[in-house]
């Protein structure tokens, strides 16, 4: 697991590895219809640019940037998706969350168990004032992760964003750190996920 794993029930999260990339490209090849419609990364996605992204993500953690993660099952370390703070501002103390799953793992409660644990961890451990999350209006299951997780909703934003060519209408979220410690309990809740 590492000494950096961050425990969450039945799966933990952990910074990247190298030798992780076999793992990380075969989830993301099983999962391109559904990352397809909505994950930005996905067209630039190569096994090399998969590397420089782990790489990336090192040097990023180092300087305080992005706090990027895996999610992985805790019985035999496979890799379930990507969870992390991006954009991470300690000037003005803030990031944005982004999460994905693997097909075949949705609807299990794993990217809000990870989002959980990751609002619990900008608050306690970096000290942010404001965590933000945006998503596709289309994308249905991420907006149930945001509301399970208790952001406030700001607003669409309108052709925010240009995937193959279409420009997507995003909502955007915030949550306070001071909604987050009222909700610490639920958040606990939620991260303490059990597989079945
Ligand atoms: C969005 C995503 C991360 C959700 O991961 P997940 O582990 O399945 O999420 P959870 O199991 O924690 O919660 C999913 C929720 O969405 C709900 N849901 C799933 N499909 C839905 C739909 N079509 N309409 C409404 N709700 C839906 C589930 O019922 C569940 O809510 P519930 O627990 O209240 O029932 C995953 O679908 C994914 O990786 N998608 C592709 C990449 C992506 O969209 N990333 C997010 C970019 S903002």
């Amino acid at each position: 697991m590492g000494a950096q794993a961050i425990q969450c029930g039945d799966v933990y999260l952990r910074p990247l590895r190298i030798t992780d990339l076999a793992q990380i490209m075969k989830a993301i090849a099983q999962s391109a219809d559904e990352l397809k419609p909505f994950a930005k990364w996905f067209d630039c996605v190569s096994e090399e640019a998969e590397a420089e992204f782990i790489r990336l993500s090192q040097r990023q953690r180092r300087m305080r940037t992005d706090f990027v993660y895996g999610v992985f099952r805790g019985t035999d370390g496979l890799y379930l998706g990507g969870i992390g703070l991006h954009d991470v501002s300690f000037k003005h103390r803030r990031a944005e969350l982004g999460y994905w799953v693997r097909t075949g793992f949705h609807r299990r409660g794993i990217a809000t168990a990870a989002s959980a644990r990751m609002l619990l961890y900008a608050v306690d451990d970096l000290d942010l004032n404001v965590v933000f999350v945006r998503t596709a209006v289309a994308n249905k299951s991420s907006q149930a992760v945001i509301r399970k997780l208790g952001f406030r909703e700001i607003g669409r934003a309108r052709k925010d964003l240009v995937l193959r060519g279409r420009a997507l209408d995003h909502f955007y979220y915030d949550i306070l750190a001071t909604e987050i410690k009222r909700r610490t309990k639920r958040l606990e809740r939620l991260y303490r996920l059990k597989l079945d």
